[in-house]
């Protein structure tokens, strides 16, 4: 139905709330995130014998460092709880862009080119609806990190996924199919390295080949960078808008504290741009959620500013997670666990099964007890697979991955 079927003519927006179905057609579009779905799903099931154990989320079970802690409580006794400057807090802008220069070799201007966002969640709405047009399309390499689809959904744009191939456990973008997938519509391509679910890391040559894709059909690139700090083995981040100075003009990094510092329920996020892009977003900003609170912002400083032994620390726990989960699986027959180079998810390959990756899923968690993801909630190219989550550790890990091999057992059998 649309909204003009919907709603009576002349009779505005009181029509409009006595209805039935209130909200607007474009929420009508938009779905639950897949990690909200599942859940729920949890929460709706009839009592279960046990509690069932969840490798889902990518929630750190780490505490944020003390320093940092100690720095937003200074920050609220010191009385910092009034408005933020809405494009961020000068001292912590300034402190993205000294972190930036000394970890990408980028330089932003932290006057007009750094934007504080309410995580990488914001920046990625403020990026792109800054940058597209209702009708316009945005490239995104599948398999994509679900949230992003509902931000297209609301801005009306349309997603185009790039497929990509998994070659001994590592995904890339096939770069035939990034030619033909670019539409005269295409506006952007919304890049995310390390990357959330594979666990891959783009190499240098090929971001170098996304930007000169890019640059050939005048694309804003996206690239969200927020795993940028959980690296295993010799693995290294490269930034999307590091690898040569047109590739900075055209790229919005988005990042965050959520992962690298343990800061999920902080919020604070960070976006760095070419002024003009980055304007746009802090208008999208101003109008609507005005950024992280000032306190907040202060301990961020602290956490980019300060001692970085703790994020050296963190990625020693995941590192052993990861070692975790390959001996809990890697010896099952039929199943295949690919190694992430960064992030915290691992993919299992559970194709072997036979049934798709969210029956599979449900039946893990109503008869063995383990809530994971299921591949096809990134769409079409992880389907077969399961992504599971080592963020939490600990006696979780342990019993989640006891209870998932063992399902796994039962259902290869
Ligand atoms: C790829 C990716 N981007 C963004 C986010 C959200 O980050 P934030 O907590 O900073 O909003 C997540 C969270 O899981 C993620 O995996």
């Amino acid at each position: 139905m649309t909204a003009t079927e919907r709603k009576p003519p002349g009779l505005g927006h009181r029509a409009r709330y006595m209805s039935p179905d209130r909200t607007s057609e474009r929420i009508a579009a938009l779905r639950p995130t897949a990690v909200n779905m599942i859940m729920a799903e949890v929460r709706a099931l009839p009592d279960l014998p046990r509690q069932p154990v969840s490798l889902m989320r990518g929630e750190p079970d780490l505490p944020t460092p003390p320093h940092i802690v100690a720095a937003a409580t200074t920050a609220l006794r010191g009385g910092r709880t009034g408005y933020p400057n809405n494009q961020g807090e000068p001292t912590l802008r300034q402190a993205v862009a000294r972190a930036l220069e000394r970890e990408n070799g980028l330089g932003y201007r932290w006057q007009d080119e750094v934007l504080i966002t309410s995580g990488a969640t914001f920046g990625i709405y403020a990026a792109l609806a800054a940058v597209i047009d209702p009708g316009d399309e945005v490239l995104m390499p599948e398999p994509s990190y679900d949230a992003y689809h509902g931000v297209a959904d609301l801005l009306g744009a349309t997603v185009r996924p790039l497929p990509s191939r998994c070659t001994a456990g590592r995904y890339s973008l096939d770069p035939e199919a990034l030619r033909e997938a670019s539409r005269p519509r295409t506006r952007a391509l919304l890049l995310n390295t390390p990357w959330n679910p594979t666990g891959t890391i783009f190499r240098r040559e090929e971001l170098e080949a996304i930007q000169t894709f890019a640059e050939q059909r005048d694309l804003i690139v996206i690239s969200d960078e927020i795993y940028e700090k959980i690296l295993y083995d010799e693995h290294r981040h490269v930034s999307a808008a590091s690898v040569s100075t047109a590739a900075r003009e055209r790229t919005i990094i988005v990042n965050s504290l959520s992962k690298s510092y343990a800061m999920t329920g902080w919020r604070l996020g960070f976006c760095a741009a070419p002024a003009d892009l980055l304007r746009g977003m802090s208008l999208v900003l101003q109008q609507s959620s005005r950024g992280p609170s000032t306190f907040v912002q202060d301990a961020a400083t602290a956490a980019l500013e300060g001692p970085q032994d703790c994020v050296a620390q963190m990625c020693r726990e995941y590192g052993e997670r990861r070692q975790t989960v390959e001996h809990a699986l890697g010896d099952l027959p039929g199943v295949n666990v690919c190694s992430p180079e960064a992030g915290f998810f691992t993919m299992v390959d559970v194709r072997q099964i036979g049934n798709d990756s969210n029956r599979i899923r449900r039946t893990l968690l109503t008869d063995f007890g383990v809530v994971v993801m299921h591949g096809a909630a990134y769409g079409p190219a992880a389907e077969g697979m399961l992504r599971i989550s080592f963020a939490t550790g600990g006696e979780n890990l342990t019993e989640g991955l006891r209870r998932l091999r063992a399902g796994l057992q039962s259902l290869l059998s």
